[in-house]
Formats: structure tokens, sequence, C-alpha cells
């Protein structure tokens, strides 16, 4: 028997969560996973910030029977759809909602993302996938999500996180009006193109970036930049792939 086409959101819905075509880039981003991050078909994957479900519906003609997929967001109207249209089709895809607090995608909760607790086990993923997440939180946020996902990895699981970086490059480019945003506003090591809506589009030093990963239990294995930065490259946003580096413990990558 033929295994069920994933179904595709409204396009109302869609367009929130980036544009382009939404099967090509889910599947775009899956390819990268299993060329760079060595995504297996029996993999279990957790998408944190899993959106109106791009990469899972992606990953729908990825996995396999033993694959299990995972998905969580903080906004009701993405995950409310995937729960709805493809769990139904597909059961080895979960969703879930988390109450957390983003200014741009759910101001209405009072818990804080340098606070949430990923709701999986230790060890329980063997990849994660963060696509435009960071792109939209402040450090202490991404410190903690970071130690989450180290934490909820198996040791040796991989992990792709798009962020947008700078460094010597992008602050040539962006000087030469090469880039896509300046980035002009700049908070320590963290920078916004807004200061109405900070978390729309926010950058961080690469150099910062590359210690955190470091501290937490990571080893980078592979960065492509995106173009953004004015570059030719087939991503848009900048691409850090990571491995979880086996025998470190969680608390100790506190
Ligand atoms: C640009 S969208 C990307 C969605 C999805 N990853 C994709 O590639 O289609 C950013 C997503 O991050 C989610 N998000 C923002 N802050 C979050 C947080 N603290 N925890 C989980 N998801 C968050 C938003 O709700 C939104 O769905």
């Amino acid at each position: 028997m033929q295994p069920p086409r994933a179904p595709q959101p409204p396009h109302d819905l869609a367009i929130q969560f980036g544009g382009g075509d939404f099967r090509k880039v889910g599947k775009d981003l899956v390819s990268l996973c299993v060329a760079h991050g060595g995504l297996r078909p029996d993999a279990a994957v957790l998408d944190v910030g899993c959106g109106a479900g791009r990469i899972a519906v992606a990953l729908c003609d990825y996995l396999d029977a033993s694959g299990r997929y995972e998905g969580f967001d903080i906004y009701p109207p993405g995950v409310e759809w995937c729960q709805r249209a493809i769990t139904p089709l597909f059961p080895r895809f979960r969703f879930q909602l988390a109450d957390v607090y983003n200014r741009l995608y759910y101001p209405l909760s009072s818990v804080r993302a340098s606070e949430f607790v990923f709701p999986y086990p230790d060890d329980s993923f063997d990849f994660a996938v963060l696509n435009s997440v960071f792109t939209h939180m402040r450090p202490a946020d991404v410190e903690n999500y970071l130690k989450q996902v180290h934490r909820v990895l198996r040791p040796g699981g991989g992990c792709l996180i798009t962020f947008f970086l700078l460094n010597e490059q992008t602050r040539e480019r962006i000087a030469a009006g090469a880039a896509k945003w300046r980035f002009e506003h700049a908070f320590g090591v963290f920078h916004t193109h807004s200061l109405e809506d900070p978390e729309e589009v926010v950058a961080y030093d690469e150099a910062f970036i590359r210690k955190l990963f470091a501290q937490k239990g990571f080893d980078i294995s592979r960065q492509i930049y995106g173009n953004w930065r004015g570059i030719r490259s087939g991503t848009h946003q900048d691409m850090v792939f990571a491995v979880r580096r086996p025998g470190t413990s969680s608390p100790e990558a506190g």
C-alpha cells in the first residue's frame, strides 16, 4: 500500500513561518541534515520551534518505520494544525504546544525561554533541528535551549541550528550594503535590526556562538554561510551542524 502523502498547511498559515515553496524548503533542509548532519531514516528527531510542520512534512517522506518525530512550538495555530493534519496520518509524528513567552510569536506567556525545560527525557533523540528559531531569541534563552538540546540528545547525536552570524566577512558585507540586514542595534553579543521589535530578526557574534557550543558540550562539525550576507549560497540563514560530544553529561555541560 502507498504511504499517505503528508498534507500542506493553508497558505495563510504557511507564510507566517517563512516564505518560499513550503515543500521544497523543508525537503532541502532535510537533505542538508542528511548530507552534513548524519541524519538517518531510523532517527528519533526533535524539531524545536516546529512552526506549521515544514520540516515534519518533509520528514514524513524520509523517516522509516523505526524513525520517530517530536515537534514543539509556542504558536498555537501552527501546532494545532500539525496535530490535526499530520499525526492522524503519521502517528509516529507528535506535536506539543509549549507555554513559553516570545514577544513576536507568543507574548501572552509568563514563562521565559531561559527557564523552560523541554518536555522530553534525557538522551532521547538522535537528531535535533532548530531552523530559524535562535534568529528570534535572546542570549539567555539561546543558552538554556542549547543546554536543553544537549540534555535530550543522546551522546554522539547531531543537530542543525540556524543563525545570522556576525564575523569580519559579514561586517564588511553589511558596510558595503550587500547584506539583507544591517543589524545596527547591538547589545553585547546580541544584534537586532529593529528596536521596535527586537526579536523579529536577531544576529549573534559568531565567536560567542562557537564558544557557547563548546561550553555546552558540542563539537561543531560543519558550518555553511547563508546568502543573507550577500554571498552565493544554497541556504539563506547561516547553518551550524554540531554533535553532542560523547562523555559530556548535561550537568557538566551546564
Ligand atoms: C521563522 S519560524 C520557523 C518555523 C520552523 N522551524 C520552520 O522552519 O518552518 C520561527 C518559529 O520559532 C518559534 N519560536 C519562537 N520562540 C520559541 C521558543 N521559545 N520555543 C519554541 N519555539 C519558538 C515560533 O513560534 C515560530 O514557529
